[in-house]
């Protein structure tokens, strides 16, 4: 099996995911931008919404914006009222991705924070800003740790967390790797064994952006 063929089921589903103009437009704007093509595919992205919906998020956290795209299919999942906010360390990242919130209509929904979320997620802890009914964890890989523990402070019990790229086409059984980003997900996978308030699972995918996964914790 290959990536040409993972690429043609994911297009051979497009009418199924219904991947509507502000999310095509927001992932051109991102490769525009110059913004790394790093963004969850359509697939993915309506998982995250439909989760949202299943669950009726009404507070959703989402750690790395890159040009907003995983964020307005999880806006969308919103229960009427809901709040979405959203971590990015880039300035120019977040500018982009308030741009196509924006068209997509999502701008008094989704709040764009700029800064590092080692900082921020405590800032979110201090402020009260939660507690959050889901979070998306896809910033750096090395720094699923952290998230995941500031995630467990921020998060109401019931609440789902869900961390993208968790697979690395496969490199996140290499105990020995060298790349921080696959040690980064390895011991996001170990705390997430040892965590007693939490039960999860790890679902893997293919595609067009290649063969990776998510975790999806739900903590109880
Ligand atoms: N969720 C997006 C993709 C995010 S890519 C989507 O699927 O559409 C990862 C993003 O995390 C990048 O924009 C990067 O700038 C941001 N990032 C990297 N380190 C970060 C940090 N320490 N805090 C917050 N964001 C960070
Ligand atoms: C990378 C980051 C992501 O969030 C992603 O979905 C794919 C790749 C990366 O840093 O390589
Ligand atoms: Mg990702």
């Amino acid at each position: 099996m290959s990536q040409e063929l993972w690429t043609k089921v994911e297009q051979y589903f497009a009418p199924v995911i219904q991947e509507d103009e502000a999310l095509k437009a927001a992932a051109k704007e991102g490769e525009k931008a110059g913004l790394p093509p790093i963004a969850v595919s359509p697939n993915e992205g309506k998982l995250l919404m439909l989760m949202a919906q299943m669950i009726g998020a009404r507070k959703i956290l989402e750690v790395g914006t890159l040009a907003g795209y995983s964020t307005i299919w999880l806006a969308r999942g919103l229960s009427e009222g809901g709040r979405l906010i959203t971590l990015e360390y880039e300035q120019k990242h977040a500018e982009v991705a308030r741009k196509n919130i924006a068209r997509a209509g999502l701008g008094e929904v989704v709040d764009v924070r700029v800064g590092d979320a080692t900082k921020t997620m405590p800032e979110l802890v201090k402020e009260g800003a939660g507690p959050f009914d889901l979070i998306f964890l896809d910033a750096n890989k090395d720094g699923y740790p952290a998230y995941f523990e500031w995630s467990l402070k921020l998060a109401r019990e019931g609440a789902v967390i869900i961390a993208d790229n968790v697979v690395r086409d496969g490199g996140v059984i290499d105990a020995a790797s060298k790349d921080a980003s696959i040690q980064g997900v390895r011991r996001l996978n170990e705390m997430v064994a040892a965590e007693k308030r939490v039960s999860a699972t790890a679902v893997q995918t293919v595609g067009s952006k290649g063969y990776d996964g998510f975790a999806v914790v739900l903590v109880s």
